[in-house]
């Protein structure tokens, strides 16, 4: 085990060393004007660290600029005669450096070198800074308002009349609060900022802190100047300068918490107001740390790259994520909602009071917020049942740990390309899902008693990986331990040992082996009588055991798993931490099935033997509820997973999901209906007709139950509606005549009232597409889009007109998608994915993605959520060998550009997954089918 340990961080160590290699200092880095360039390394030096930023800002909405300068009072460590900091796109118009007192170190105007490669500049003193000494760095700037999503951008926004408004805000995480003020900008360099923003009487003017107050500077303009800020991360400073209303409450503890949003939607701000209020007050009961700032503001920005950005005190929204209309949005909606308050909220804890110390480690933001998403929803929100969505989280982030082009959890990123790609699958969704885990294995309360122990220990600082781990569990004395206490023990003989189930478990190195290490593990399982014969294996979902690299890629992989089991007698919770290659197993009695992981708390994949897998076949087909919820949709997921990976008959998890019939829970059924129709969607886009009706004719026949049942209503608990919102939209995709009939009959009615009747929500979007089929309802489905102003409505809008078997429609909304005008920006890559998930549409979305490819980059930058969409939502819709060529001769053509995303990697190994799987399983899909529909 403890070889295990060093070679993960032998591997780190080497990371280390490469990376400050690469930037080691070579002389060669000259600055824009040819001088050298005195930093060579992508970070910043540490011996001169920022203390109090005062920083003035004055957008100008109508020539849509600004200027600014910033005071930053600087701690010197080192003796240097010249600072380094960040700036991106900035004009600066003049530097200087105070001493102490604020008194000029020199007369002279201070020389000021680029270094736009690093987006650094370098600001020479003319004296020497002395280590121990204060100093206060002077800089004016300014900047046209940035055209795209980040740094301080513009925004802008249509009224009901017509006219267009403009407003400008910011995005700064990970690397941009460069492109508004020169600034340390590095998660670790915390400190205090003062704002003053310059605006007109029409405007407002928002930022972290609450206004302390206005005044009048003359020429028409104000002065808003805000309170102090806590100590915080450049990435968390916001300012905002619009003309919204809100709404506002006050918590139980005194904050003030407000909703923003373009004037028209103001009513649509109530949900979030209520859901805000609630989930603050519970995170500062549950932390058992109280929210350090006056007031919280939620604002719906019209234009917004990503889904949410936490900024302290001023979180930012897509209108979609904020803005709720209880007559429009559905059932869906308002849980997505919900939701993204309850993460970004989440933050101002993890991530914003303690913040990761680098961006290696940005899974300690993004996995706990996305993970407290569901411990807060289900605490305060029961009946949205967001624990039905939890498995759904771990099955995500499962697709893309099981290729070999994964990467651990904490993984190296220097540049801000590989920065913005830390913001993945395995930063959030593995992250909550071994947090989950570990969470179940330390008990409810031992979880969050460790979680408040790590957050005040590195409150308003930062943290690493093992900063978390070390955390988790108290010190205890030597008797404590002994008797039985969930400590460390004090003494050195056993510290780091974790008193567990009368064993001793290094928590900290149980944890390595999931954050260390990339990959998902697979237990094997063998049943024989009283016996258990376990092993586990890295699971890799398209390299068999028999092919010459599997061995290789096996090398070295053991996790610590904790194991849980259920059998036809009893429930074995927290058995047994397997920590080795195979071991054995003895239940209590003889049982009739066992099912291991249950309910899926752990991260791992079970293969049980054929006498295994027949037992919990014919469980379920006898008695399914024998079994939870989760176990059965873990075991559909689990067959499902293994029949990719070559190693299960596609048959056999066919018949595993023959039971469905008399499926009752949402959960599982979506699950195997999730699968069918993923099957479904890839055969049809190969044009196998014989397959492609088969499969449509078994899915219809087989679940005509289920979707006859469904009412074109917005009746029921959250489950039966979402139920409803899928079952209903696979029938209508099927083209099953009653569906299509009932959604066209809907849809007439509603373009009769002129589109002022309400549509159940939940079906509406069916509704739409149903709709759209024709000339005359796309037409006037695009007319409703560009005069709707709700966002939930208009998505669904788009997604209608995005489903035409149409190619010229569907080119023409490509194209209005790129104008922008129509269509915004910030919706072209979830649009780009609309059209190439349609059969129609996937060779013409990638076709224009590779056409327009400069373009597309220049709008959504390497890295980002944006591109990455646009890349994986066309690629993974092929499945041939020649689309794979055509890809990866793409990508090589553009090789120097895109040679360090990892995202290429990832969508290219899931094409080879979709052949590999329809190598597999076509002929055997087919027989199936044929013997099914005799
Ligand atoms: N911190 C992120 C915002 C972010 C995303 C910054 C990507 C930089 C790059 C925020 O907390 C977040 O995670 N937002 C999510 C929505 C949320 C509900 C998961 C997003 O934008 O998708
Ligand atoms: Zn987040």
């Amino acid at each position: 085990m403890h070889l295990l340990l060093v070679i993960l961080l032998f591997l780190e160590a080497q990371l280390c060393v490469q990376s400050s290699d690469s930037n080691s200092p070579s002389g060669e880095n000259l600055s824009t004007n040819g001088l050298p360039f005195p930093w060579s390394k992508v970070r910043l030096p540490n011996y001169i660290v920022p203390v109090h930023y005062h920083l003035l800002i004055h957008p100008n909405l109508t020539s849509l600029r600004f200027n600014g300068s910033v005071k930053i009072e600087i701690d010197v460590k080192n003796n240097t005669n010249w600072v380094v900091l960040h700036s991106k796109n900035l004009r600066i118009f003049t530097a200087t450096v105070l001493d102490e007192h604020e008194a000029h170190l020199s007369d002279k105007v201070l020389s000021v070198l680029e270094y736009p490669a690093h987006e650094q500049i370098a600001i020479f003193s003319p004296k020497i800074l002395t280590s121990g000494e204060k100093y206060f760095l002077y800089l004016e700037f300014g900047a046209p308002l940035s055209d795209g999503f980040y740094g301080f951008y513009k925004s802008t926004y249509k009224t009901k009349e017509g006219e267009t408004r403009f407003l400008a805000s910011t995005h700064f995480e990970p690397t941009s609060a460069r492109m508004a003020l020169p600034c340390f900008d590095e998660p670790i360099f915390k400190a205090n900022y003062t704002v003053r923003i310059r605006r007109d009487p029409s405007h407002i003017a928002l930022s972290n802190m609450p206004l302390e107050q206005t005044v009048e500077i003359g020429n028409g303009l104000f002065e808003d100047q805000f309170e102090v800020s806590v100590k915080m991360s450049s990435y968390l400073l916001a300012f905002i300068v619009c003309d919204f209303r809100s709404v506002s409450g006050m918590t139980a503890t005194g904050i003030n918490i407000s909703i923003y949003a373009v004037p028209e939607k103001w009513h649509q701000t109530r949900y979030a107001l209520e859901a805000a209020l609630r989930l603050l007050e519970f995170y500062e009961q549950y932390f058992n740390i109280l929210y350090p700032l006056p007031k919280l503001d939620l604002i719906a920005v019209p234009d917004f790259q990503a889904g949410a950005m936490e900024n302290w005190g001023l979180t930012t929204y897509r209108e979609t994520s904020l803005l709720y209309d209880p007559d429009i949005s559905s059932a869906s909606d308002k849980l997505w909602v919900t939701m993204v308050i309850g993460h970004e909220l989440a933050h101002q804890w993890f991530g914003n009071l303690v913040t990761m110390e680098w961006w290696n480690d940005l899974w300690l933001n993004e996995g706990f917020a996305r993970y407290m998403e569901f411990v807060s929803l289900e605490a305060v929100y029961p009946e949205l049942k967001v624990e039905d969505h939890f498995l759904d989280t771990c099955f995500g982030a499962i697709g893309r740990d099981s290729l070999n082009s994964s990467r651990p959890i904490s993984s190296l990123a220097e540049n801000p390309t590989q920065i913005e790609e830390m913001f993945d699958t395995v930063s959030y969704d593995k992250g909550a899902c071994i947090l989950h885990m570990l969470r179940n294995f330390l008990t409810n309360e031992g979880f969050q008693s460790g979680i408040i122990r790590y957050l005040r220990r590195f409150s308003y600082s930062n943290a690493r990986n093992e900063d978390l781990w070390d955390s988790l569990i108290k010190t205890c004395s030597e008797e404590e331990f002994t008797a039985g206490e969930y400590c460390y023990s004090s003494t050195q003989a056993t510290k780091n040992a974790y008193h567990f189930a009368g064993e001793h478990i290094d928590l900290k190195e149980m944890m390595y082996t999931w954050t260390l290490q990339k990959g998902i593990p697979l237990i094997t399982v063998k049943w024989k009588e009283r016996k258990l014969y376990i092993g586990q294996e890295r699971f890799l979902k398209i390299v068999l055991p028999d092919d010459p690299s599997w061995h290789s890629l096996q090398e070295g992989y053991l996790w610590h798993i904790p194991l849980s089991y259920k059998t036809s007698h009893s429930d074995y919770e927290k058995k047994h931490i397997l920590t080795t290659k195979s071991d054995v197993l003895t239940l209590d009695e003889e049982v009739d099935w066992v099912k291991l992981n249950s309910d899926m708390n752990g991260y791992y994949i079970i293969h049980y033997d054929e006498e295994g897998w027949n037992a919990l076949t014919e469980l379920l087909r006898v008695n399914h509820t024998a079994l939870s919820f989760k176990d059965r949709a873990s075991l559909i997921h689990n067959a499902f997973q293994l029949v990719t990976a070559g190693r299960l008959s596609l048959n056999r998890a066919l018949d595993l999901i023959g039971y469905l019939k008399s499926e009752t829970h949402n959960v599982p059924l979506l699950q195997g209906l999730g699968y069918l129709q993923s099957f479904y969607k890839l055969i049809e886009k190969r044009n196998i007709a014989d397959i492609t009706h088969n499969l449509k004719t078994y899915i219809l026949q087989y679940f005509r139950d289920v979707i006859d049942k469904q009412s074109w209503s917005d009746d029921g608990m959250v489950s039966d509606r979402r139920l409803r919102e899928e079952v209903l939209s696979l029938a209508c995709d099927l083209d099953y005549p009653p569906c299509l009939e009932k959604a066209k009959k809907l849809y007439n009615s509603w373009v009769e009232s002129n589109g002022t009747i309400s549509l159940p929500t939940d079906v509406s979007e069916t509704v739409y597409m149903v709709g759209a089929q024709d000339d005359s309802g796309w037409a006037y489905l695009l007319e409703k889009y560009g005069l709707s102003m709700c966002e939930t409505e208009k998505s669904k809008f788009l997604s209608a007109l995005a489903s035409s078997k149409d190619s010229e429609k569907l080119s023409r909304l490509l194209q209005l998608g790129m104008d922008g005008t129509l269509i915004k920006t910030q919706n072209l890559p979830s649009l780009i994915y609309l059209v190439a998930r349609n059969p129609v549409g996937h060779f013409l979305a990638w076709d224009f993605v590779t056409k327009h490819w400069d373009e597309l980059v220049e709008k959504f930058p390497l890295g980002s959520f944006g591109i990455r969409e646009i890349i994986v939502g066309t690629v993974t819709q092929f499945s041939s060998t020649e689309e794979l060529r055509e890809v990866e001769d793409f990508f090589k053509s553009i090789t120097e550009q895109v040679s360090q995303l990892r995202v290429i990697q990832v969508a290219t190994e899931n094409v080879e997954k979709n052949i590999m799987w329809l190598s597999r399983n076509l002929e055997s899909m087919r027989t199936w089918l044929q013997q099914r529909l005799d």
